[in-house]
């Protein structure tokens, strides 16, 4: 396990992306960067798997991803065990996702918001504390029903 942020996104994300990596690599955040590399056409769920399994795996806590909005890469990080990915617009959103859910993934949108945005929020999110609790009693039922589905029971 590491403090190290693994983060990729699509071509709609891309310029957020760098504008992230320079963000915390700046703060002292090791990041590892999975891609996309260029402008060209991808297509998201491939980068969010990347990101998504490195966490299913263990090998990492935290991620963070970006496309056009946000929505599709969040969407496709989630179907892999263990995953919390919360879709993240504004400082609230921001603060909950963390404070309530325990987001060990957040996506954000290249296209919703300009990269000093994205970082600011990315920002509280790595430094708000999760509040456990009443939180965790939920997470503990996602993570039940995540193992009922893996059993067929639904
Ligand atoms: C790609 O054009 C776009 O659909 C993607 O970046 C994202 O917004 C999907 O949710």
């Amino acid at each position: 396990m590491t403090d190290k942020i693994v983060i990729a996104s699509d071509h709609g994300g891309l310029t957020t992306k760098s504008a992230l990596i320079a963000s915390l690599t700046a703060a002292g955040i090791e990041v590892e960067d999975f891609g996309t590399s260029n402008g060209d056409s991808v297509d998201y769920p491939d980068f969010a798997a990347l990101v998504a399994s490195a966490i299913a795996r263990g090998e990492v806590d935290r991620g963070i991803l970006v496309c056009g909005t946000g929505i599709g890469i969040a969407i496709a990080a989630n179907k892999f065990p263990g995953v919390r990915a919360a879709v993240i617009h504004d400082e609230f959103t921001a603060q909950m996702s963390k404070q309530h859910n325990n987001a060990n993934i957040i996506a954000l949108g290249g296209r919703t918001m300009e990269p000093e945005q994205a970082c600011r929020l990315v920002e509280i999110w790595r430094t708000v504390e999760y509040e456990g609790g009443r939180h965790q009693l939920r997470l503990d039922k996602i993570a039940r029903l995540e193992k009922e589905i893996q059993a067929g029971r639904f």
